[in-house]
């Protein structure tokens, strides 16, 4: 069997082009979230998504629990939020502490405020995904901006597209 080395993995992987999410719950008072870019549009009936979040993280045992999270898609210079959820070491706390501004539409989920879109789901189910969990949201509102541009990550980079969809 050929195996692969993690640098080939990270690097083959790392070749997909994908928007920036910031992925969170409400649980107990308390909120949390973090950084993801492994999400997908799943089903449009019902409407579904997914994400995958690591198991060694706070957050799929949270949503398993709280029953609910969030998927903000970030727009072009929101680079500080991506930075500030994908910190390590964070825990949940009553508010987050930081620079920018949250909202809610309907589970309690905090949603990023000047995000391309907003997603608020119900969990749906949670499938065991290697050392990851597939947490399937069935969508029970969204909103977007179709002003705004979004946040590209592509090779451990950020990157902005500009109107003509060229690289900045
Ligand atoms: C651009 C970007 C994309 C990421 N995508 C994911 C993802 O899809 N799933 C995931 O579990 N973690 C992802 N992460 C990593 C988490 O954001 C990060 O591991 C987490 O916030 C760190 O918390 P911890 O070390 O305290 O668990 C991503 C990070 C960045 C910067």
């Amino acid at each position: 069997m050929t195996s692969v080395t993690p640098e080939d993995f990270k690097g083959a992987l790392g070749s997909w082009a994908s928007g920036v999410t910031i992925v969170t719950t409400k649980l107990d008072g308390l909120v949390y979230g973090i950084t993801v870019s492994s999400f997908s549009s799943l089903s449009m009936e019902p409407r579904l998504i997914l994400v995958s979040l690591q198991d060694s993280n706070h957050l799929p045992h949270m949503i398993r629990k709280s029953k609910h999270f969030g998927v903000s898609i970030l727009a072009a210079g929101q680079e500080g939020v991506s930075a500030y959820f994908s910190t390590s070491g964070r825990d949940p706390a009553p508010a987050f502490d930081g620079s920018f501004a949250t909202e809610n539409i309907r589970t309690g989920s905090p949603l990023i405020a000047g995000a391309v879109a907003q997603i608020d789901c119900e969990l749906e189910e949670a499938v065991p995904g290697g050392d990851h969990t597939i947490a399937i949201g069935r969508v029970v509102g969204a909103t977007f901006d179709a002003t705004r541009l979004p946040l590209v990550y592509f090779r451990r980079a950020y990157r902005a597209l500009n109107m003509d969809g060229q690289w900045q």
